[in-house]
């Protein structure tokens, strides 16, 4: 009896030492802390290759059209790490993955050295939300829950992104309703996982007259409760105003005063100069300070690798063609020996951080516009039911569709507005807070939405079907619900405006999918297709090839 129950505590001894896992971290009020209860703060760099980029006047903001999943080859996690190990950094930023590839490798690679993630859910060019034409719909809801069910077995996700730099000046606001309903969804997805990963958005830095409000209505109840739902965890700037020899006064005096009363943790999710040659890094030791502690949580210094923009070449490192041979540049012998300094003050202890209170949301104004009323929850099974019962459907002669879309549905809202229809069910507006009942389905499903009412509208004349060969009769539609209208109303009537969405996977394989399990109780964010604003009028262009909110040097 003795021996084995010496054996069991060698045994428990043996898991525990194999559990010397990564702390887990938590958040307090508005800081983080691990599992000793120690004030945590992101000391890290940002990780991704550059993708393509092709420049444009349409691409001011040098947005790639691709991307090099960072975390999904080992052996290039495997001959970074000692580099990230001497810039003792303890988080890397990754801002696309691509959740069909195996990133076991990296992520136990970094797990293993005590580096956390934090992963942005967006993906270049239609992966994001498109602040010219924004929505919060099926096919971002799927691509977000895809990543996080590919890396939700990994102890090393600190966060996952929502999005990062969608508004990004002060016209234009009204998209970052369309950003609250992401974090929402995607934090009831998150619980519904338990999985303790924090709901983040990094933020271009710019006027306050934008920036401030847009933090405080992401970190906002509508309610001005206490649950804080609709709230996001984490709030990133991407800030670039130090440049050489600089001083808190000089560089982030304003900052600290603006975000003084925030709620929730905030860090620089990107810094490092943009303006001069190398960076001497010495940002650091103000950021990781006394003085800027009480706000922030540290920074990611932008990048381990090249990236090059309009302003120049960014980089810590090169990477030699055949990727195996890592140079340090001298922005990484300098960040080495800045963030080798870091001494953060360990305050307030987590007794003392409080719990984090939800304010009420920022009012509407001039150059505020977002609502408080947001976005509907996406819901697959109402589009799917929706895009099968209508009889003239989108089909594309192209894998690639995206890049007809936009004008797709310019041209078939302008045809349906001149046979005396409108674009109103598809169209949404984040700043009158109303939200057409099928604005949240994929671009596809209101391209068929549209073209079937202009095929009603033409009394289901074929040739009224082609939209330039983009169009098919969809000879299965149900006869009683073939006008476009009723299948919405059949398809939608039980849907709830707020729910926790399930992964596409679960969502199919449960035959009644998500909505049907809600009462019905539809809330009144659906109807009000009377206040919506027309703007899908006779040639207004939309640009819905080029996404936004994928990563960036502004
Ligand atoms: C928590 O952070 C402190 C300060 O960095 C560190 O000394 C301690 O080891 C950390 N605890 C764990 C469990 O990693
Ligand atoms: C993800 O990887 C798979 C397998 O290599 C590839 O087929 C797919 O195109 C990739 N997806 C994206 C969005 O790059
Ligand atoms: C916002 O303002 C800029 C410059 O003032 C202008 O170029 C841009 O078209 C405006 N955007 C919108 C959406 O009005
Ligand atoms: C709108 O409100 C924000 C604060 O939420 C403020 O910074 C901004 O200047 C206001 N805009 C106008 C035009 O008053
Ligand atoms: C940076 O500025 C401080 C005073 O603001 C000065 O003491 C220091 O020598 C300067 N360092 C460099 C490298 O110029
Ligand atoms: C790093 O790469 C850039 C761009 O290819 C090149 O100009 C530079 O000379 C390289 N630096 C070193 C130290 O290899
Ligand atoms: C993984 O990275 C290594 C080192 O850069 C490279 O040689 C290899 O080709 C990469 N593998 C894939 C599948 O991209
Ligand atoms: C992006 O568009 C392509 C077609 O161009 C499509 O296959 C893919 O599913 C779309 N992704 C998202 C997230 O909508
Ligand atoms: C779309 O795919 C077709 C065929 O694969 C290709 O020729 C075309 O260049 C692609 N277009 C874009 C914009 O990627
Ligand atoms: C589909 O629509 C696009 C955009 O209007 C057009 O360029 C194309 O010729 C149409 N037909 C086919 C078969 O793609």
């Amino acid at each position: 009896m003795r021996s084995v129950l010496r054996a069991t505590a060698f045994l428990l001894a043996g898991l525990v030492a194999d559990v010397s896992a990564i702390s887990k971290i938590t958040r307090q009020g508005r800081y983080l802390y691990n599992s000793t209860q120690d004030r945590f703060y992101i000391q890290g760099v940002a990780y991704q290759e550059q993708g393509t980029v092709i420049s444009s006047a349409a691409n001011a903001f040098g947005e790639p059209s691709s991307f090099i999943d960072p975390l999904s080859n080992g052996t290039a996690c495997q001959r970074d790490l000692p580099f990230l190990q001497q810039l003792k950094v303890n988080t890397i930023r990754a801002y696309s993955v691509n959740s069909s590839l195996n990133h076991d490798d990296c992520m136990q690679l970094f797990s293993n050295a005590g580096i956390y993630t934090i992963i942005d859910l967006t993906l270049p060019v239609n992966g994001s939300i498109d602040r010219a034409s924004p929505s919060w719909s099926t096919n971002l809801l799927n691509l977000y829950t895809d990543t996080i069910d590919a890396f939700a077995k990994y102890d090393n996700v600190l966060a996952y992104n929502v999005g990062n730099e969608v508004v990004i000046q002060s016209n234009g606001t009204d998209v970052a309703a369309y950003v609250k309903a992401a974090a929402r969804d995607i934090k009831a997805y998150l619980t519904s996982k338990s999985s303790s990963a924090l709901v983040g958005y990094a933020s271009i830095d710019g006027t306050s007259d934008f920036k401030d409000p847009l933090a405080n209505y992401l970190s906002c109840d509508p309610s001005n409760g206490n649950s804080g739902s609709t709230s996001i965890d984490l709030y990133g700037l991407n800030n670039y105003e130090w440049c050489g020899n600089s001083t808190f006064e000089a560089s982030y005096a304003g900052v600290e005063g603006d975000f003084a009363g925030y709620n929730v943790p905030a860090y620089f999710s990107e810094f490092g100069c943009i303006t001069a040659g190398a960076r001497d890094w010495t940002e650091v030791a103000a950021l990781f300070s006394s003085q800027m502690s009480p706000v922030w949580s540290g920074g990611l210094a932008f990048s381990y690798f090249p990236a090059t923009s309009v302003q120049g070449q960014f980089g810590m490192v090169n990477i030699s063609a055949d990727g195996s041979t890592v140079t340090p540049l001298p922005d990484f012998d300098t960040l080495v020996t800045q963030y080798g300094q870091v001494n953060a003050p360990n305050t307030p202890l987590q007794g003392a951080a409080g719990s984090t209170s939800y304010p009420g949301c920022p009012a509407q104004n001039a150059t505020w516009l977002a609502s408080p009323n947001l976005p509907p929850t996406p819901d697959n099974a109402a589009c799917a039911c929706l895009e099968q019962d209508l009889s003239c459907q989108f089909t594309p002669e192209i894998s690639n569709y995206t890049i007809v879309v936009g004008e797709l549905l310019d041209a078939g809202c302008s045809l349906l507005a001149q046979a005396g229809g409108n674009c109103n069910d598809i169209s949404s507006s984040g700043a009158s807070g109303t939200y057409g009942r099928v604005s949240y389905c994929d671009p596809p499903t209101k391209l068929s939405f549209v073209f079937t009412q202009y095929y009603q509208a033409n009394n289901r004349n074929p040739v009224s079907c082609s939209f330039a060969g983009n169009a098919t009769v969809n000879g299965g539609a149900p006869s009683d619900v073939s006008s476009a209208n009723a299948a919405a109303t059949a398809c939608f009537a039980s849907v709830s405006a707020v729910f926790t969405p399930t992964s596409p996977v679960t969502a199919s394989s449960s035959a009644t999918g998500s909505s049907t399990s809600k009462s019905g109780s539809s809330n009144g964010a659906l109807p009000l297709i009377g206040d919506l604003r027309v703007f899908w009028g006779l040639g207004l262009a939309l640009s819905m090839a080029i996404a936004s909110g994928v990563w960036t040097l502004a």
